[in-house]
This record gives C-alpha cells, sequence and structure tokens, in this order.
C-alpha cells in the first residue's frame, strides 16, 4: 500500500525538492502551502520531473481548526515533513512575533494532532544557526546550543525543544531534527529552485543574479576574518543531498530502528568553503568573472561553520555525494533558465 506523507512548505526551495525525493521512492505527498513564499508554479515543476502530481492544499497553518480538518481528512498519512516557516533572518529581528506566532504555532497545531494518532513520523527542519559561532569544528551534534542570534534562530531552537518534550510523553511519535548547514542549487533539470523573492539575503542566489546580470554587484561581507583568505566559511550543500537526508530520515523512523524516539542530526557536506572559494568556483563553472566587492562585516555572522557529518553517515546511511562546483553549476542552470 502507497504510505502517504504530508510536507508542508512543500512549494518552497527545499520542500519541493525533498517532494520530488519522496515521489521518486514511491511515496505519496500531499504537499501544504500557504503560497505567501512561494509559487504554485512549482507544483508544475515536480509534476514534469517525476511525472506524478502531488495532492496541494494551500493552508495557512495558523489557523488551527483548519490544521485539524486537514488531519482529520488525512487520517491515513503515516508522516509529516515539517517546513513551513518564516527564514529570513534579518526580517526577523524587526518582526519578532511575526516569527514566534508562524514558526512555532504551525508546528504546536500540528504536534497536537500527530499526538492524537495511534503512530506518527515527524521530521523537522532545523538549522546549523542554533550553534552559533561553534566552539570546535567540524560541529557534531553535541556541540553546545548558542544563544540564538535572532528570532528566526531561536525559533529552530525552541521548535526543537517543543518536538524533544513532546516525544518524551508521547511514546508513539517517532522525530528527526535535521540541522541544515547551507542549502544551496538546484535539480538537475532546472524544473525547479531557490525562488527568492526581492533582493536575495543568501550568498549563491545573489551570485547567480549577479552572473547573470540582475544585480550589479556582489558585496563580500568582510574579508578580515580569521580564516585562510579573511572571509567566512560555511558548508555548502547540494539541495538535491539535502532532499535525500530527509528521505533517509523518514525512512528510519518507519522501519522503527530509532532507538530514541527524539534524534538530531546534523546535514551537510563536512566540508567548509569560504565565500571567495565560492567565487571562484562560479566563475570556473559559469566560465566568466563575477563582478565583487569586499564590503563592511554583516552583523550576526559566524566566522565559520561546518558539519561533523559522521552521525548521519552512519545511522541514516546518509552521505553528501554532490560537491560545490556541481552545487554552483547547477544554481547557474536554474539560474539562466528563469532569467
Ligand atoms: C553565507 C556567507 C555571508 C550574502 C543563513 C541563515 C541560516 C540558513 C542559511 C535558513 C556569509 C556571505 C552572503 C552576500 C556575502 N537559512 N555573504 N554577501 O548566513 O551562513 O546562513 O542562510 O535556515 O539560518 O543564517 O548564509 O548565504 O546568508 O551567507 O558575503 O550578499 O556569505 O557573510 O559569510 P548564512 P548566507
Amino acid at each position: 500500500m502507497t504510505q502517504k506523507v504530508v510536507v508542508t512548505g512543500g512549494l518552497g526551495f527545499i520542500g519541493s525538492h525533498v517532494v520530488v525525493e519522496l515521489q521518486n521512492e514511491g511515496f505519496e505527498v500531499v504537499i501544504i502551502d500557504n503560497l505567501s513564499n512561494s509559487s504554485i508554479e512549482v507544483l508544475k515543476g515536480i509534476t514534469a520531473i517525476t511525472g506524478k502530481q502531488p495532492l496541494f492544499e494551500k493552508l495557512d497553518l495558523r489557523e488551527k481548526e483548519s490544521v485539524i480538518d486537514f488531519f482529520k481528512r488525512h487520517h491515513d498519512i503515516i508522516g509529516v515533513i515539517h517546513f513551513a516557516a518564516s527564514k529570513a533572518v534579518g526580517e526577523s529581528v524587526n518582526l519578532p512575533l511575526l516569527y514566534y506566532e508562524n514558526n512555532l504555532s504551525t508546528l504546536i497545531y500540528i504536534l497536537q494532532e500527530l499526538q492524537k494518532k495511534e503512530a506518527a513520523n515527524f521530521i523537522f527542519s532545523s538549522s546549523c544557526t542554533v550553534y552559533g559561532q561553534a566552539d570546535t569544528l567540524p560541529i557534531t551534534e553535541s556541540a553546545p546550543i548558542k544563544e540564538a542570534e535572532s528570532p528566526y534562530g531561536n525559533t529552530k531552537q525552541i521548535g526543537e525543544e517543543i518536538i524533544r518534550d513532546t516525544c518524551k510523553v508521547t511514546e508513539t511519535l517517532n522525530a528527526i531534527a535535521l540541522r541544515y548547514f547551507n542549502p544551496i542549487g538546484a535539480h538537475e533539470s532546472a524544473k525547479i529552485g531557490e525562488l527568492p523573492i526581492g533582493t536575495p539575503q543568501n550568498l549563491v542566489p545573489f551570485i547567480t543574479q549577479t552572473g547573470i546580470g540582475l544585480r550589479e554587484q556582489l558585496s563580500v561581507f568582510g574579508n578580515d576574518y580569521p580564516t585562510v583568505d579573511g572571509t567566512c566559511i560555511r558548508d555548502y550543500i547540494h539541495v538535491v543531498d539535502l532532499a535525500k537526508a530527509h528521505v533517509a530520515a523518514l525512512k528510519r523512523l518507519i522501519d522503527g530502528n530509532n532507538a530514541d524516539n527524539y534524534e538530531v542530526f546534523n546535514i551537510g557536506t563536512g566540508k567548509g568553503s569560504s565565500v571567495l572559494e565560492v567565487i571562484n568556483a562560479f566563475e570556473e563553472v559559469s566560465n566568466q568573472k563575477l563582478n565583487y566587492k569586499i564590503v563592511d562585516r554583516r552583523a550576526g555572522d559566524v566566522v565559520a561553520a561546518y558539519a561533523d557529518t559522521s552521525k548521519a553517515n552512519n545511522i541514516l546511511c546518509w552521505k553528501a555525494k554532490l560537491n560545490l562546483k556541481d552545487a554552483l553549476a547547477s544554481a547557474w542552470k536554474w539560474q539562466q533558465r528563469i532569467a
């Protein structure tokens, strides 16, 4: 019998790539999205890739009654992968209550419905931002959780605690939190990818928009950090590798092999790259020079963050297969297509 999975925020950047990988693995997918930061066109892209149109419901998960009604109608689901959230770090500083309401009330309403089920599997989209500037690199899951630099980051920390505490008293609920490092790139078909609305906050979409001429120049936020070339280091993971990690996590929950009903995994490549290394790699894959300048540091940036992925490698039997150039080449192909 086909296993039915709900993907909230399933028309978003990471969510849409996860839907593709779930369908490739034979799961039936129901997407919930309120289209506040995504486009219905993404549904066509997913369908064009897999040949199967996922079920889709436009819902605002802040409406508790809508959530209750949804889970009554879809009582046969075996799991939820939860992406729906606001995710702009800078915006969250100015609109904390919007972030706490949207990111936490929606999580609570979903968990309340899963608590009612005889068995439920839940995967939470978390972030390496919970570590802040880690004391030791690469970062393991046992690294201390630092005080969040933003309300956005705080909603990920609080979200993990809500799930952990719920799992403690709900043995029928199996959950995994995946702490993403820096997701970049796009599906090889260039039918889905990152669609930043307005000025991109993240490095790679700003690079590709500069490369295609939508942006005049990339500003590199500081080159006076204590790193190989003075620019910050991050663990850039191909979004398709990240998507496959979600399927591996879901299979672990379904198989019931998890000793603890709440587990956390770092999902990255395990390799750090500086901003200038990313720029150089982009210039190679695009075969063109990138127009950039060095400017002042950006508030809140950590110097370096890259993952120790041994826990995910050993327990999820998952490892990133694609490298920085693969990811940048796919991001560039996607940018050229949507231009
Ligand atoms: C990467 C590096 C910048 C833009 C954020 C969130 C994190 C997660 C991923 C949601 C940094 C530099 C960037 C630019 C630059 N999001 N940069 N010029 O900050 O590591 O992580 O996105 O979960 O929670 O914090 O990613 O892509 O913004 O920055 O020099 O125009 O690129 O200073 O060193 P970040 P990023």
